[in-house]
């Protein structure tokens, strides 16, 4: 079992150097093809699977406070929709919404998520980049859900888009639930080896955000229950 870990490890490794070698571009390409893979599409399912567990994540809860305090129902983006998973485990929780716009990169995924409510015109999946959503929508929202899905992109990439998404005002609220390494090794990424997908990071979100001119509302860094030297970032941010 050690040796075929090790195996993997030394293989994230490689794949890691050279996708580090890649252009922006060719990087982009590159992640395109792991998330319209079969294994993307088969951890979004789990939750429709098993919503009692799935839907328990801390961002779920964290915008059904938000809801509660709010008191009617929210409109809501979710950057990397995926299937829909977010908008169902809302559901779930008992979270009213008025609109739901989900931004996601792969047809596939897309496809699926627009299926399981054919019917619902104030449910949207979009498929496309982020940056370019952010760029072109004259939407605005209650809140801006991101769940595991900012610790993929490279600094530069996340950068912009978090400048995007605070001038042109898309969201009131940033619920958040991300992973960061403990201790972070500074102020920029660092390449991490968390799961399948071969190129992640450990973004300082904090920095990132405060920067934009966000603070923490609620919630803040915790150690993670299970994997060593890995934080949790499950809070919720609110503009200045
Ligand atoms: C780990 S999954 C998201 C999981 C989902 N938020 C959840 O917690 O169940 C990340 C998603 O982001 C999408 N994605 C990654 N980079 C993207 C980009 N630049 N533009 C649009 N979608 C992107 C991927 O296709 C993938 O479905």
């Amino acid at each position: 079992m050690l040796i075929v870990g090790g195996h993997v490890r030394y293989a994230q490794h490689v794949l890691n150097q050279r996708l580090k070698g890649l252009s922006t571009i060719q990087r982009r390409d590159a992640a395109q093809h792991v998330w319209t893979s079969r294994t993307a599409l088969g951890w979004g399912e789990r939750a429709f699977a098993d919503p009692k567990a799935r839907c328990a994540e801390y961002a779920y809860g964290a915008t059904r406070s938000l809801y509660r305090s709010i008191g009617r129902s929210l409109s809501i983006l979710e950057l990397g929709a995926m299937n829909g998973a977010s908008l169902f485990c809302l559901q779930f929780q008992g979270v009213d919404i008025a609109r739901f716009v989900g931004v996601d990169i792969s047809a596939a995924a897309v496809h699926q998520a627009s299926q399981h409510w054919p019917d619902e015109s104030r449910f949207v999946f979009h498929c496309g980049d982020f940056l370019d959503y952010c760029r072109s929508t004259d939407s605005q929202f209650d809140a801006l859900l991101v769940k595991q899905t900012f610790l993929f992109l490279d600094q530069d990439y996340l950068e912009q888009l978090i400048g995007v998404i605070s001038d042109r005002g898309i969201a009131t609220r940033i619920v958040i639930q991300e992973r960061q390494r403990a201790p972070h090794l500074g102020p920029h990424s660092a390449y991490g080896n968390w799961g399948n997908t071969p190129v992640d990071y450990s973004h300082d979100y904090s920095a990132l955000f405060g920067r934009a001119g966000w603070t923490i509302e609620s919630g803040g860094l915790r150690p993670h229950p299970t994997v060593a030297d890995t934080l949790l970032l499950e809070a919720v941010f609110v503009r200045a």
